[in-house]
């Protein structure tokens, strides 16, 4: 993808530098900042002082509307670095794209190209010494955007921050994970905000997420609301499986369409593999784990990248996935992956920027 646009951004370096605090052997997900972050404020129906700025804590008023109301959303992308030190972040237009429409449904406003796209370039050209170059570790940019009105009357915001920080990470998940099939408590309704990447998808799993927890799960694996009987999303991730020589997702408006999914799928239709997205259902999952027709389940997601499934429970029985090792699809997946995202093979379809 060609370079966004430059828009004027004021730049205000640190002074103290935390780079070299940081144990790049040892990076937890999302624990440490880097030094820079990417802020912009909408007043007055447009955006303005565009500014990046040493990473440190917001002022903001205990009447913010965000903090009521939850009118906040966020992305989530990876940027890598090559051996010749190149940066490179993985199809951010597609969050861009994303983000807006998130924004659209929540009646927030839209970000332009300039200040999502090129803010995060400059703030990644500042930054680009926080970007780890081992294998399995990446840079994690998160932009995110919420309602910054002081007001307690319930109506879309007057004004609103957008913020991009960001931080040098290893695994989300560090080893296969166990899903229980939820079969209660619900994420996401026809005509509701699944497919938005809202704050408040995330906090309305954090309760039943426990409970899974005390059961002995990692992780839920949400079903649809009416009958609890389609397969929508982990949560955290998307699902995939492979079913035979057929590489399936779920798909509709109640799940999160993300990046890694849609780069997944793209790859399975490339190496010739039947790709769908359409309905799963819970029934059709666990018969094909016990007719051993269920070769392969991940999950997919920015975080996640790929993470193995290796056991899934419903209604009281567990049921157990095929050794991670002799899973061809996911495997060959990842290992493609990381050779495009480190820039170590041709990036055929442009997905570096
Ligand atoms: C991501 O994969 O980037 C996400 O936003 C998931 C997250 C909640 C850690």
């Amino acid at each position: 993808m060609s370079a966004t646009e430059q828009i004027s951004i004021r730049v205000e370096p640190t002074s103290t530098s935390r780079l070299s605090q940081v144990d790049f052997n040892n990076l937890k997900f999302g624990h440490i900042m880097s030094d820079h972050m990417l802020v912009a404020e909408y007043n007055n129906g447009k955006w303005e002082d565009v500014s990046i700025v040493p990473y440190g804590e917001l002022s903001i008023s205990p009447s913010m509307s965000a903090l009521h109301y939850g009118q906040s959303i966020f992305e989530g992308i990876k940027a890598y670095k090559f051996d010749d030190g190149t940066v490179s972040i993985f199809r951010p237009e597609n969050n861009w794209e994303r983000f807006n429409k998130s924004a659209a449904r929540l009646q927030m406003p839209e970000v332009p190209e300039d200040i999502f796209l090129g803010g995060m370039k400059q703030l990644l050209d500042i930054d680009r010494d926080w970007v780890p170059s081992k294998e399995g570790t990446s840079l994690y940019i998160r932009p995110f955007m919420f309602a910054t009105e002081s007001a307690l009357g319930v109506h879309p915001s007057i004004s609103y921050k957008f913020i991009v920080i960001t931080c040098p990470v290893g695994a989300y998940y560090s080893k296969p994970i166990s899903l229980k099939v939820e079969t209660h408590y619900t994420r996401a309704a026809e005509g509701g905000v699944g497919f938005s990447k809202n704050a408040g998808n995330y906090a309305l799993s954090l309760y039943p997420t426990q409970l899974a927890n005390d059961e002995g799960y990692d992780q839920i694996m949400w079903t649809d609301a009416l009958e609890h009987k389609y397969i929508e999303e982990a949560g955290t991730a998307n699902l995939i499986f492979r079913i035979g020589d057929t590489i399936i997702t779920p798909h509709g408006d109640t799940i999160l369409h993300g990046v890694t999914r849609r780069t997944i799928m793209q790859l399975a239709e490339e190496w010739g593999y039947k790709a769908e997205q359409r309905k799963v259902s819970v029934k059709e999952l666990i018969d094909g784990i016990e007719a051993g027709q269920v070769a392969e389940a991940f999950a997919a997601g920015t975080a996640a990248t790929i993470t193995h499934i290796d056991r899934i429970g419903f209604e009281g029985k567990d049921y157990t996935l095929p050794p991670v090792e002799g899973r061809e699809f996911s495997n060959k997946v990842l290992d493609y992956l990381n050779q495009l995202r480190y820039g170590k093979i041709e990036d055929p379809f442009g997905w570096n920027f």
